[in-house]
């Protein structure tokens, strides 16, 4: 029998620590998963020569004022739908446990609520995208949104994007988004505080890991 894969999203506001927190989880989880773990991204995606050009036009600040909100919008929905079929698909049918850094919650929280397009039409819309392949688990790091902007500021050597420019307004309403979808989806969201100093905040993440997948951890 083939071993069944595992499909997970990372999701979170600006300066949530999304990116300090899976750099240590998966130091923590290539060793024990090996090559069965699939690391990847949205926009863009590992290997995914397409989405990631998709990635550098619709994260380009170049293009902040120029670009149409549902131009951007079908650009996520293009993207996530050449990294669904040309990555996460086939790594899944091989029984991979794949990670990603954002998916379709991002959409729908950022070009939904954020941008204000309507959250159901963006769902809608990222339908065509993921043909109903949601991750098995979401995990949601949860910050206050002020809180994150501000360390976005007091950290500038990262990287400034076109949406960390938005203002506050924007970014709560992507915020009260991504909570009403953890409402409504419980099973598949896990909220992990990210308030929280950074180490504790990976040893939930991980803790949350281990019991999905099932992991052996009595050498650690
Ligand atoms: P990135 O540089 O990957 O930053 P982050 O660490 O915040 O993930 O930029 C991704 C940006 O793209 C981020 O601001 C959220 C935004 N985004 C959307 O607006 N819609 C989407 O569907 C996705 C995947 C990302």
């Amino acid at each position: 029998m083939q071993e069944q894969g595992m499909f997970i999203s990372f999701e979170g506001p600006e300066g949530a620590g999304k990116t300090s927190v899976l750099r240590a989880i998966l130091e923590r989880l290539a060793p024990k998963l090996q090559d069965r773990l699939l690391i990847t991204r949205e926009p863009g995606g590992h290997d995914n020569a397409i989405a990631e050009r998709i990635r550098d036009v619709v994260l380009d600040p170049a293009y902040i004022d120029m670009m149409d909100p549902w131009t951007e919008a079908l650009l996520y929905a293009a993207s996530r739908r050449q990294h669904v079929e040309g990555t996460i698909k086939p790594a899944l049918a091989t029984g991979k446990v794949v990670i990603t850094d954002r998916y379709v919650d991002s959409s729908i929280a950022y070009q939904g609520a954020g941008r204000g397009l309507g959250t159901d039409k963006i769902a809608a819309v990222n339908d065509f995208a993921i043909q109903g392949l949601y991750p098995n688990r979401t995990i949601y790091l949860d910050l206050d949104p002020q809180v994150g902007l501000d360390r976005i500021m007091q950290n500038r050597q990262n990287e400034i994007n076109r949406l960390d420019l938005d203002g506050i307004d924007f970014h709560r309403r992507v915020s009260a988004a991504y909570h009403e979808l953890a409402t409504a989806q419980s099973d598949r969201f896990v909220m992990i505080d990210a308030s929280q100093p950074l180490a504790k905040v990976i040893d939930d993440v991980w803790l949350v890991l281990v019991d999905l997948l099932n992991l052996d951890t009595s050498e650690d």
